[in-house]
């Protein structure tokens, strides 16, 4: 089961070393690519993303991915 559309581009995120980052799943979320807690009383739940090294990391914000939370270029076809 995939999330709502949020968006047809993938959103660009400056990571840090060993930081966690909380996915948002649902596609509800206001604060793309992330939860906001938006999900409450569906059947999604964020997926945490650690991040091993510092860098731009593409998140999925279309939420159809198959390769979560990271964009596979699956927007391109929606
Ligand atoms: Fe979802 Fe690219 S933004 S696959
Ligand atoms: Fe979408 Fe939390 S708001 S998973």
């Amino acid at each position: 089961m995939k999330g709502e559309i949020a968006a047809k581009a993938p959103a660009a995120v400056e990571v840090e070393a060993g930081k966690s980052y909380w996915w948002c799943a649902c596609g509800k979320s206001k604060r793309q690519p992330f939860c906001d807690g938006s999900h409450k009383g569906g059947p999604f739940v964020p997926l945490e993303y650690k991040a091993e090294k510092s860098g731009t990391v593409w998140f999925c914000a279309c939420k159809q991915t198959g390769r979560v939370p990271l964009c596979d270029g699956t927007h391109n076809k929606l």
